[in-house]
């Protein structure tokens, strides 16, 4: 018999908007993601700027607002004037952190031309490894400045009339971490930044500049970073970073399950650390968070391969195929970023194609969804409106890395219309979950519909032959009084009332 849970939903339990800046995702230059991922001239379904239109219809499928490029540390040794002009000119380079060799056939202009065939906005990182204010303020006018300037009438001439108006800008990334081309402390990171961030104000004062948080809560610097970055540049800046990676480590599956759990302390002690520092300079000002890279990623596994000892070109790295499970765990990370979409306005699912990816392409051969595709496409298309609190009763268990845990994680959503939409996950692996909802403060609404992404075997996997194998189906085990729905072990499970 399956065990019980309950939640509870009133329109009163408001967080916040739903923040279409949630389901935004990443393109680096790194293995396959922009060569055979976004762009490959030779393809049969490459159309005429050279980009895959198999890729195109993926990332329109998957609902993504906005994609943060050129890196991750590839950044942190990016030159972006290599990557705009004619292509026969633009030089080929090391690029020190994949130990590749990049060509840039595709640079700044190719990327937005692309981002606008995707209906995505673009979000842009700009160098603070090697290079500074200078070549960022550079980038700036190049991008935005309308004409009339050696770098914005280079933009035209090199064919974008129009300016690229790109509002949201990362100073950097990952300044806090060891393997940074241009590592830096966080006094030398938050004084350059800040630094930054007002000689770019000073080109555009409405830009949206986000400073570098912590590359993950087990940084040893992970709080002390953020509380020193914040003093140099809490008024020049207007959101701080978080990244997070996950993995099921040593077959612990209860304790990956519930990655969520660290996702969520992450948050609040980010938010606490900005607002004590907020409140110590007197300002009135908030500083929300950009979750501007977040995955399940098999690091461990990628972090015994050698590196690739003689710089290739988009050689096929950190390519993780991804199981049942996989997606399970990543739909609880969407709710968590969802429920505390109060202060966390923007996330980058890191990446977009091939790498750690929701989206994997064959070069010259096909494209498929695997199954992390599917939490994050209908989370993106369902979760509109505004964020609704959800309290719920559930069943526990013990997990060796978090304690004790519960085995239901959800949230809910409420459109306009007022129809409400529940994601939950259903983290046991031993049994499925009898879901009570109690929603008679909607008033008499039914279960309109509902789906579960699970499989009797929680390592299935998608792939190129068999691309369909884990998908979400329609769930048939629903009852309308009480509304009850039964969520299979190790499930994802969205839930419609109207
Ligand atoms: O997304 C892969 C890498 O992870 C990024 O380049 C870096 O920022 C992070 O460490």
């Amino acid at each position: 018999t399956a065990r019980e849970a309950h939640l509870t939903i009133d329109p009163a339990f408001r967080v916040a908007p739903v923040r279409r800046r949630t389901f935004g995702t990443f393109v680096e230059h790194l293995g396959r993601c922009v060569y055979t991922g976004i762009y490959e001239p030779g393809h049969p379904s490459a159309d005429e700027d050279g980009f895959r239109r198999d890729v195109l219809d993926l990332t329109r499928e998957l609902g993504v607002s906005t994609v943060r490029y050129p890196g991750g540390n590839f950044v942190s040794g990016y030159r972006w004037e290599d990557g705009v002009g004619p292509r026969e000119r633009r030089p080929r380079r090391l690029d020190l952190a994949w130990h590749s060799t990049e060509t840039n056939e595709v640079g700044v202009d190719e990327f937005v031309a692309w981002c606008r065939k995707a209906g995505v906005e673009p979000m842009m990182a700009v160098n603070l490894g090697t290079r500074g204010i200078a070549e960022a303020v550079d980038l700036l006018e190049y991008c935005n400045h309308p004409s009339g300037t050696a770098l914005s009438d280079r933009r035209i001439a090199n064919g974008a009339k129009q300016p690229h108006d790109i509002r949201m800008w990362c100073l950097g990334n990952e300044m806090d971490g060891f393997w940074q081309t241009g590592h830096k402390t966080a006094r030398e990171y938050g004084r350059l930044a800040a630094e930054t961030a007002r000689a770019m104000r000073m080109v555009d004062p409405d830009l949206e500049l986000v400073a570098c948080g912590s590359s993950g809560s087990s940084m040893p610097t992970f709080g002390a970073w953020e509380a020193e970055v914040l003093e140099h540049t809490y008024d020049v800046v207007d959101l701080v970073s978080c990244h997070a990676y996950y993995e099921e480590k040593d077959g612990d599956l209860g304790s990956f399950l519930a990655c969520s759990t660290d996702m969520e302390y992450f948050i609040r002690s980010v938010v606490a650390t900005a607002d004590h520092v907020g409140a110590r300079l007197k300002s009135r000002k908030r500083i929300d968070i950009s979750f501007d890279e977040w995955n399940i990623w098999y690091l461990s596994r990628h972090q015994a391969a050698e590196p690739p000892r003689d710089w290739p070109v988009a050689p096929p790295l950190l390519e993780d195929h991804y199981h049942l499970a996989d997606a399970v765990a990543l739909g609880g990370l969407i709710i968590t970023l969802v429920r505390n979409s109060d202060r966390v306005t923007a996330a980058s699912l890191a990446q977009l194609v091939n790498v750690i990816a929701p989206i994997m392409t064959e070069p010259g051969g096909r494209a498929w969804r695997q199954t992390t595709f599917h939490p994050f496409a209908q989370a993106s298309r369902y979760a509109s409106g505004e964020v609704l609190r959800v309290e719920p009763v559930s069943p526990s268990y013990e997990t060796a890395e978090y304690g004790e845990v519960p085995l239901l994680h959800a949230v809910a959503t409420r459109a306009d219309d007022g129809g409400v939409t529940v994601f939950a996950v259903n983290r046991s692996t031993d049994g499925p979950l009898s879901l009570e909802i109690d929603a008679r403060a909607l008033g008499g609404v039914r279960v309109t519909g509902a789906t579960t992404l699970t499989d009797a075997d929680v390592y299935a996997r998608n792939t190129a032959d068999q691309p369909d194998r884990v998908a979400p189906r329609a769930n048939p085990h629903v009852e309308q009084d009480p509304l009850r729905v039964l969520l299979p072990p190790v499930s994802w499970n969205v839930i419609h009332l109207g």
